[in-house]
């Protein structure tokens, strides 16, 4: 028995199959136009389905990565500060050393681009359908502690589970407390067993992290397993926001 148009869209919402419901009306017309065969057809309609829980899929993982822009590698001005390490931004961005568990670990002077960079390489890899996490360092750890019982072990689940946790801006406060210096060491410490990839930013040389950690032991805990299989990238510079302030001062006393 031949169903109606109407019972196909039925039967299609029932199935919830969105992508081929989308499309059906134009598939059979193209498909009656250029006298496809029903192969040819069915693998169409089939694509289309593919194609849109795939784009959904990235949009919920873009979502869940906490990720609050979608910047790329191709917005960045290299030649504005050459000593940034472009060769090692862009091996980062093809996520080879997501596949294989390492870390990153962006360091150097105020607004160089580490955050820019770290996050065009978390955008890269939701697009490739990895489960990232993106967080400001100072807010994560500060969630980790203030949070209680189950809410905690729901933030930490969150930062362990991740298949990218992009810790940005690490020691921006300066000094962390005891407390969120633990909790950062139980996250390195989980995630390099797990073999899971974090990317840290900071503009604190990793020679002065014992300060800001404010424990020699735990600094050494927390460095082994970092940087045991990391890349390195030291960016080095002057601040881009300082380029951009002095352009909007500029543009401001040209036409006040
Ligand atoms: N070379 C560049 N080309 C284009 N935009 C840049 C460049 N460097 C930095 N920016 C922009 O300048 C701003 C500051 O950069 P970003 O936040 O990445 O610096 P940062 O190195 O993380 O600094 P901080 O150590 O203070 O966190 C951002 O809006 C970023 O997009
Ligand atoms: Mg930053």
């Amino acid at each position: 028995m031949t169903m109606s148009m109407m019972e196909i869209e039925k039967a299609l919402k029932q199935l919830r199959l969105s992508g081929v419901r989308a499309t059906l009306e134009t598939r059979i017309v193209e498909s009656q136009a250029a006298n496809l065969s029903f192969l040819e057809t069915f693998s169409l309609i089939l694509q289309d389905e593919l194609d849109r829980r795939h784009s959904r899929l990235l949009e919920r993982r873009y979502q869940g990565s906490c990720l609050s822009e979608r910047v790329s590698l191709d917005d960045f001005d290299w030649g504005y500060n050459p000593k940034i390490p472009k060769r090692t931004c862009f091996e980062l961005h093809t996520l080879k050393f997501l596949r294989e568990g390492d870390n990153a670990v962006l360091i150097g002077p105020p607004g160089t681009g580490k955050s820019h960079v770290a996050k065009a390489i978390a955008y890269a890899a939701v697009r490739q359908g990895y489960r990232v996490l993106y967080a400001e360092a100072d807010e994560l750890l500060g969630q980790l502690v203030e949070a209680e019982g189950a809410e905690r072990r729901k933030v930490f689940v969150a930062a362990l589970e991740a298949d990218l946790l992009v810790l940005d801006d690490l020691f921006l406060a300066r000094r962390i407390g005891p407390e969120a210096a633990d909790q950062l060491q139980a996250l390195v410490h989980k995630r390099y067993k797990h073999r899971r990839s974090m990317l840290i930013t900071s503009n604190r040389i990793v020679s002065d992290w014992e300060k800001y950690l404010g424990d020699a032991a735990l600094t050494t805990t927390i460095l082994d397993r970092l940087m045991h299989r990391a890349v390195l990238g030291e960016f080095a510079g002057r601040s881009y926001r300082l380029k951009e302030a002095a352009g909007r001062l500029a543009r401001r006393v040209h036409t006040g």
